[in-house]
């Protein structure tokens, strides 16, 4: 599970471990604004939620969880990101998996870096891609991958990030209060190069992988 404030780098990195490690990426944040874009009755519910910077209500992100996380491709685990970010949700979380194979990866970076690279961050909207600009003349063919339209996620702008940062604030210290005892829980620098946060994280998970599995051979 990667956690950390918006814009830490939990979407760039869960892309990459999953790729990694041959798993599914669950993104609450992705699948929430899909919904919202096909203007499906959660997508309904939620639009207002996720333009203002708010948390969407434990019960409907945690009912969500809990049916992806039942289907057959997680049978070798998956990459959790952006969920659970309440203390209620960590709780939950330890019902529907075994706490003992739970890895928790806590992506740290201060609120001046955040703002900065939540305001040069582009989505292509045909691909999903997410791009850093330099300015807006970067890129003037769209995405280098498809040729689709870069665009602002709507709740990069400054104002609503700076609510977004204020909610992780108020609630992500109770998490990592959950969490900051367990073995499996650690704290990873996000400023650092994309390729030297994925090393980082990957040692982490290989080290807690080869531990448990050496705990189960033993029984
Ligand atoms: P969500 O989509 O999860 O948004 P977030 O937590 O605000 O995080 P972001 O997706 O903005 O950032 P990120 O950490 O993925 O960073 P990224 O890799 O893109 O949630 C959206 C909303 O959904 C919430 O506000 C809430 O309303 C709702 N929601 C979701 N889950 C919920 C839950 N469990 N409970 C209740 N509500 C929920 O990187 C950012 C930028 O930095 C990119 O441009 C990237 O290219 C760049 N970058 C990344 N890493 C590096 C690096 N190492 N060096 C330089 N640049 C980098
Ligand atoms: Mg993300």
């Amino acid at each position: 599970m990667l956690m950390g404030p918006p814009g830490s780098g939990k979407g760039t990195q869960s892309a990459r471990l999953a790729g990694i490690y041959s798993v599914p990426h669950v993104s609450t944040g992705d699948t929430l604004r899909a919904a919202v874009k096909a203007k499906t009755p959660l997508g309904r519910q939620v639009a207002e939620t996720l333009a203002s910077g708010g948390l969407v209500s434990d019960a409907l992100i945690t009912d969500l969880v809990r049916e992806r996380l039942a289907a057959p491709d997680m049978a070798r685990g998956c990459i959790l990101d952006g969920f659970p970010r309440t203390a209620a949700q960590a709780e939950t979380l330890d019902t529907m998996i075994d706490p003992a194979e739970l890895i928790v990866l806590l992506l740290a970076a201060s609120d001046e870096d955040i703002i900065h690279r939540l305001a040069s961050r582009r989505i292509c909207d045909a691909c999903g891609i997410t791009q850093s600009i330099q300015d807006d003349t970067d890129y003037p063919d769209g995405c280098p991958y498809c040729g689709g339209n870069l665009v602002r996620r709507d709740d990069d702008h400054p104002d609503i990030v700076r609510r977004r940062l204020a909610t992780y604030a108020a609630f992500a210290t109770p998490v990592i209060d959950f969490y900051k005892g367990r073995k499996t829980f650690h704290v990873v620098d996000g400023l650092q190069s994309a390729e030297w946060v994925t090393a980082a994280l990957c040692g982490h998970i290989d080290a807690d992988v080869t531990l448990m599995r050496s705990r189960t051979a033993r029984f």
